[in-house]
């Protein structure tokens, strides 16, 4: 795979990312036992070989026993822990009733972000995180006590850089505006059937910063892998099907999967978006490196494009 640099850092990345989210195949921690073990171990090992270099995390991933699996399944396997490669994570969401009586809720605190930093440094059985992100925008979100935690982990040498997730374009712009150094990331969801990205100014803002865009769900978290019948009864079906049949198309005609095709469309963006594959099928994860060197012509990007639409260009 080819590389590039994340935002105005010296970290190098593969075009693809790997995305961690499923690999417990549930959202109870209670619920993995030694299959679902071993299913992320193979999925893990998977990734490594197709040569991705950069794992995306989050502490509230089956409750953190998403870091845990992938530090246990890295720290057991010498072989993985001597491949460069750089973790991502996030903090700031909060389940509800942690503590009891507690309401679902964001939290950008200064406390809160201390906190968790060193919670996900533990389950991930390293001393630094590669990119710390913001999950999602906290409204009570206070730049100014944010960059004093940001620059605790950075003196602390916890963390390399920070970015940020789901923030708009105003977001990003209030935040950065307190800290002394711009953030490298902007994880959004940005795939076929989500489109505001391309539009609403935050891959703009990301090539005018200089930050590096990483869509989280690039297939739509699976719908363009799936076939017809998933969603007989979804109110968009003939939408969904119309996309579906236009990206066949091209795909046939460069002689790769729907899945490549739909991943290579995102790598065309000049922001140079970094798609997180998310599969933990290991056919599937090294299936997606080739969209790498899909060579998409302006054409059949817009070709694309108009179809996800749903409706012509004015
Ligand atoms: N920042 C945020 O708010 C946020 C939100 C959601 C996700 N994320 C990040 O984004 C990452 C990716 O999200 P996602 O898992 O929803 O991504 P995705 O790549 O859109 O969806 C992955 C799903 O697609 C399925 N799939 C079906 N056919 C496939 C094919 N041919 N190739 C590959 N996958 C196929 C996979 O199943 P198989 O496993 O069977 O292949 C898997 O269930 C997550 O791991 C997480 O790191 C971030």
């Amino acid at each position: 795979m080819k590389t590039q640099k994340i935002g105005k850092t010296e970290l190098v990345t593969t075009r693809l990312a790997y995305g961690c989210m499923r690999l417990p195949d549930t959202w109870d921690p209670k619920a993995i036992d030694a299959a679902k073990r071993e299913r992320a171990r193979l999925a893990v090992l998977a990734a490594f070989e197709a040569g991705y270099t950069l794992f995306d995390h989050a502490d509230i991933y089956c409750r953190g026993m998403c870091e845990q699996l992938f530090g246990d399944i890295v720290g057991d396997t010498p072989s993985l822990k001597r491949t460069p490669h750089l973790i991502a994570t996030k903090c700031g969401i909060r389940f509800p009733d942690d503590p009891a009586g507690t309401p679902h809720r964001f939290d950008f605190s200064k406390q809160h972000i201390l906190w968790s930093c060193d919670q996900s440094l533990k389950r991930l059985g390293i001393e630094r995180i590669d990119i710390y992100q913001l999950h999602r925008p906290d409204i009570l979100m206070n730049p100014p006590e944010i960059a004093e935690a940001f620059a605790i982990l950075k003196k602390a040498g916890k963390v390399r850089y920070f970015g940020v997730s789901n923030f708009s374009p105003s977001f990003v712009s209030c935040l950065q505006s307190a800290l002394p150094e711009a953030l490298v990331v902007n994880q959004v969801e940005i795939h076929l059937g989500r489109l505001d990205c391309f539009v609403d100014g935050t891959l703009d803002q990301c090539i005018e910063r200089g930050i590096t865009p990483l869509s989280w769900s690039p297939l739509a978290g699976g719908w363009l892998g799936a076939g017809a019948t998933v969603w007989d009864k979804h109110p968009r079906r003939e939408h969904l099907l119309a996309i579906q049949k236009m990206v066949d198309e091209i795909a046939a005609k460069y002689g790769v999967s729907r899945t490549v095709m739909a991943l290579a469309w995102l790598l065309k963006h000049p922001s140079k978006i970094v798609p997180i594959v998310g599969s933990a099928n290991p056919a599937n994860i090294k299936d997606a490196v080739k969209a790498d060197d899909v060579e998409l012509t302006r054409e059949d990007w817009y070709r694309i494009y108009v179809a996800a639409r749903g409706e012509k260009l004015p």
